[in-house]
């Protein structure tokens, strides 16, 4: 998946970490030039962060959606386990970080467009198991942030997501994941597309069913 996207209608910005790094969002703006846009931002520098606001100040997407997701170097350690260090960068990429890229850059979304953030779902007991992963799963933490921003802008029209993806093969989900990166993420957009105009906070998966908070 990609780390950050922000489409607009017939384009899109996706945001990369590293420039020198050639990705599958490079050979899709390859295959599509002038509809696909790519920017590079560490989600942690509040300065490239700035940058980037400053370059896209005049404009206007219909969808800001944030996906930017680490876990701990040995994800099968307990959470009494994982060292403060660990457990504080976790929480700057996973929590902190994509809540500050909301906050700098709903400005440039459209008054009925979608601020979304990707969440790390409900998993299932089976899946607790099988992937220790206890740090990663604290992206609860922006979850409870996405609340707080909801009910500050309670009064917008735009549609705020958080997005349960499924438990997909990805190197975060691992090899035993459900879903292929195809089987979650067109439905993923599709169900994003069609909650635009709607406003308030949905929690919802890729399949647009709701997710008990
Ligand atoms: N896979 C699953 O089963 C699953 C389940 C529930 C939720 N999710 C959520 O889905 C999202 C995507 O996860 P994934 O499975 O696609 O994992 P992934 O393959 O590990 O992708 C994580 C992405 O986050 C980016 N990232 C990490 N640190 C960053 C930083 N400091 N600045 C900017 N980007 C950064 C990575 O960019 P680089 O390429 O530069 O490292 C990478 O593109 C995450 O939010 C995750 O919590 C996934």
């Amino acid at each position: 998946m990609l780390p950050g996207a922000s489409a607009s209608a017939g384009a899109c910005t996706g945001r990369i970490r590293s420039s020198a790094t050639r990705t599958k969002l490079h050979e899709l703006a390859d295959a599509h030039p002038g509809r696909v846009e790519i920017e590079t931002l560490d989600i942690r520098e509040q300065d490239q962060l700035a940058a980037l606001a400053t370059r896209l100040a005049q404009r206007r997407f219909d969808i800001l959606f944030v996906n930017a997701d680490i876990t701990n170097p040995d994800p099968t350690q307990t959470i009494g386990e994982v060292s403060t260090e660990d457990f504080v960068e976790v929480m700057i990429v996973n929590a902190l970080s994509p809540m500050r890229v909301v906050e700098t850059l709903a400005p440039n979304v459209t008054v009925e467009g979608l601020v979304g953030v990707m969440s790390s779902g409900r998993q299932r007991r089976q899946q607790r198991k099988r992937t220790a992963r206890a740090l990663s799963r604290q992206q609860g933490d922006a979850q409870q942030f996405m609340l707080s921003y909801a009910a500050r802008e309670a009064a917008s029209a735009r549609a705020l997501v958080l997005m349960a993806p499924g438990w997909v093969r990805t190197e975060l989900g691992g090899p035993e994941g459900r879903l292929s990166i195809e089987e979650s993420v067109p439905s993923l957009v599709g169900v994003l597309l069609s909650k635009q105009g709607t406003p308030g906070l949905q929690y919802v998966d890729y399949l647009g069913r709701t997710v008990p908070w």
